[in-house]
């Protein structure tokens, strides 16, 4: 599968990129291409020097979406709006939102947009005929970048289109160690991005880290 990653210089956006592109070849895109090619050079040598083949590139964002059948949203919420409306060409294409929408007050609070969660702002925002599912909204990025680490890691998935739904279920089950669950359709996507500022919360209070979920 082509996977494109807008944004996939930062955190969650590395680490995604580089459990998957062992498997997948993987676009990391940025506002600007030095930056994503730095961020491609970095993430391959991790991989290489662990003996791990990748397929890798950098470009900008919408070259990302261009060159992908599946697109990754690995910004944050207060960019979402500004970052969407400045791409385009998502028609066909599987958009996955990884995004919790939150702010960390006293504690971490959940603050999603008046669509009910960021996943289906996002399915407000673009064509009708993209498939949008949501994500790998609760697994540290600290998780996933970790490559000598064994996982362990359960991945809720949320969409209304049950041939992407699968396809990306699919792409999930690729990564070892990882497995996806159908949590339902995009209306459940703010029960799954509000896990993350509880997780962060019990992180806090009980002085723990990366804290995750699993289905048992
Ligand atoms: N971090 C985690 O552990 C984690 C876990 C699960 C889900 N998530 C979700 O994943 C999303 C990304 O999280 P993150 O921690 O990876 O974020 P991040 O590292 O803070 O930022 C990701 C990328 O967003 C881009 N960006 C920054 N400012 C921007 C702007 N003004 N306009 C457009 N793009 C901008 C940057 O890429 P360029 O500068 O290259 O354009 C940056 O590398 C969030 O919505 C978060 O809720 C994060």
């Amino acid at each position: 599968m082509k996977i494109g990653i807008v944004g996939g210089t930062g955190d969650i956006g590395e680490g995604i990129a580089m459990r998957l592109s062992p498997h997948h070849d993987v676009v990391i895109g940025s506002r600007e291409e030095d930056k994503a090619e730095s961020s491609c050079v970095a993430c391959t040598a991790a991989l290489t020097e662990l003996g791990i083949p990748c397929c890798l590139t950098g470009f900008s964002n919408q070259e990302a979406v261009d060159r992908s059948d599946i697109v990754i949203l690995a910004i944050p919420f207060r960019h979402l709006v500004p970052t969407l409306s400045s791409l385009h060409g998502f028609e066909d294409k599987i958009v996955v939102s990884p995004i919790n929408p939150m702010e960390k007050r006293e504690f971490f609070v959940y603050t999603p947009p008046e669509e009910g969660s960021a996943a289906l702002l996002v399915r407000k925002m673009l064509p009708e005929d993209t498939r949008i599912c949501s994500a790998f909204n609760t697994v540290a990025a600290n998780k996933w970048k970790a490559l000598t680490e064994e996982l362990d890691l359960a991945v809720p998935v949320c969409g209304d289109d049950a041939g992407a739904k699968a396809t990306v279920m699919e792409l999930i089950r690729s990564i070892p160690g990882v497995k996806p669950y159908d949590a339902g359709p995009l209306a459940v996507s703010c029960m799954v991005e509000c896990l993350t500022p509880l997780l962060l919360n019990i992180a806090r209070y009980n002085k723990m880290k990366d804290v995750g979920i699993q289905f048992r």
